[in-house]
C-alpha cells in the first residue's frame, strides 16, 4: 500500500476550504428525483442532468471532488469526452461510488446491509483506469423500534471495513459513509447515542482491518433529530451533539470529515456546517467539510426540469449552492448570503 497517494489525493481533496460533491445517486434514486421534477427517466435524460454538472462553470472554486456512479463514469458530454475527464480537466477529482445498494438484511425486518464486496478488486482496478482517485460506499442504519440491532450495525461496519482495506490496497481514498438516517420520530439524543454506538463500532472494525487512519474519510450524518419528530432543536444545539459525538467516537489521526445531507434542507446544511465552525473551531482536529448530493443539487434540479433553456440557470444555482457550503466550512456563512 502507498500511504502517501493516499495522502495526497485527500490534501487535494479539500485544499483551498473544499468540500465533495456527490452526484452518485443510482439509477434508482436519481429516476425517483426526476419523476418528482416532471423530468422523463431515461438514460440520456441522465446524461445530460450529470454533463450540465460537470460542466458548470467555477465549480472547482468550491468542489475538489465529485463521486460519480456507474453508468455516468462511462458517460460522456455531447462532445464525446468522457465525465470524468471533464471533472479532471475542470480540476476536480472523480471519484466513484462502489456499493450496490442498501438490501433487506435477512432476519432482521426493516433494517437493510449494503453489497457490493464480490469482485471489488476488480473493479476498482477498472475505475482507477477511468480516473477514479477515490470511492464511496454507504452503509444505512435505520432508527426505529428495537433497531438498530447490533447485528446489523456489526454486518454494516465490518462490509465498511473490508471495502476500505480493498480500496487502500488499490490506491484509492475510501470513503467510509456509515449513515444514520434522519427519517423517524426520534429525538436528538437518541440519533447521538445510535451514532456514537455505530462510529465506535466501525473504528474498532477498522483497527482490527488495518485500514490506515490517515488514508481514508469518514462520511457521517450529523446528529439530528428524527424527520418527524415534534421536538426539533436549536442550530447550536445541532452543532454542539454533532461535535460532541464525533469528539467522542473518531480518532484524531482521521485526516477529513465530509458530512453527508441526510434529507436536510440546502440551507439547513449549511446553516449547521456554519455553526460547528464557528461554535467549535478550535476543537476539531480534523478537516471538516461537506459531501452533499441533495443540498447542492436539488434547487438546481427543480430549476433545470429537464430543459435545455433553463441549464444555464440551472449552472448558476448549483455553482451559489457549492459556494456557499464552502463559505460554511470556513465557519462565515450567513443567512442574508442567501
Ligand atoms: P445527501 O447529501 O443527499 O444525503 O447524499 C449524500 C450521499 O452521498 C448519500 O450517500
Amino acid at each position: 500500500m502507498n500511504k502517501q497517494i493516499l495522502k495526497d489525493t485527500i490534501q487535494q481533496l479539500f485544499a483551498g476550504n473544499k468540500g465533495l460533491l456527490a452526484m452518485d445517486e443510482s439509477t434508482g434514486t436519481c429516476n425517483k428525483r426526476f419523476a418528482a421534477a416532471g423530468i422523463p427517466q431515461t438514460v440520456e435524460m441522465r446524461r445530460k442532468y450529470r454533463e450540465l454538472i460537470v460542466t458548470t462553470p467555477g465549480l472547482n472554486e468550491s468542489i475538489g471532488g465529485a463521486i460519480l456512479y456507474d453508468e455516468t463514469i462511462r458517460q460522456q458530454t455531447k462532445n464525446g469526452m468522457p465525465m470524468a475527464d471533464v471533472l479532471v480537466k475542470a480540476g476536480i477529482i472523480p471519484g466513484i461510488k462502489v456499493d450496490m445498494g442498501a438490501k433487506p438484511m435477512a432476519g432482521f425486518s426493516n433494517e437493510k446491509i449494503t453489497e457490493g464486496l464480490d469482485g471489488l478488486r476488480e473493479r476498482l482496478a477498472e475505475y482507477k483506469t477511468m480516473g477514479a482517485r477515490f470511492a464511496k460506499w454507504r452503509g444505512v442504519i435505520t432508527i426505529g423500534d428495537g433497531i438498530p440491532t447490533t447485528a446489523c450495525i456489526k454486518a454494516n461496519v465490518h462490509a465498511l471495513s473490508r471495502y476500505a482495506a480493498l480500496c487502500q490496497e488499490a490506491g484509492i481514498v475510501p470513503i467510509v459513509e456509515p449513515e444514520v438516517l434522519m427519517i423517524g420520530d426520534h429525538t436528538i439524543q437518541r440519533c447521538y447515542d445510535v451514532t456514537e454506538k455505530v462510529l465506535k463500532i466501525l473504528f474498532y472494525q477498522l483497527y482490527q482491518f488495518k485500514i490506515d487512519m490517515e488514508g481514508m474519510i469518514l462520511k457521517p450524518n450529523m446528529v439530528i433529530a428524527g424527520t418527524e419528530s415534534s421536538n426539533q432543536n436549536s442550530i447550536d444545539e445541532v452543532a454542539e451533539a454533532t461535535v460532541n459525538c464525533l469528539l467522542a467516537s473518531i480518532p484524531a489521526a482521521m485526516p477529513a470529515i465530509a458530512f453527508l445531507s441526510g434529507g436536510q434542507s440546502p440551507e439547513d446544511a449549511a446553516v449547521h456546517l456554519n455553526a460547528i465552525h464557528t461554535k467549535f473551531k478550535n476543537h476539531l482536529p480534523w478537516i471538516v467539510t461537506f459531501s452533499f448530493a441533495r443540498a447542492i443539487q436539488q434547487p438546481a434540479l427543480d430549476i433545470w426540469k429537464g430543459e435545455g433553456a433553463n441549464l444555464e440557470e440551472a449552472q448558476k444555482l448549483l455553482y451559489r449552492r457549492a459556494k456557499l457550503d464552502s463559505v460554511a466550512r470556513q465557519g462565515q456563512y450567513n443567512t442574508v448570503l442567501e
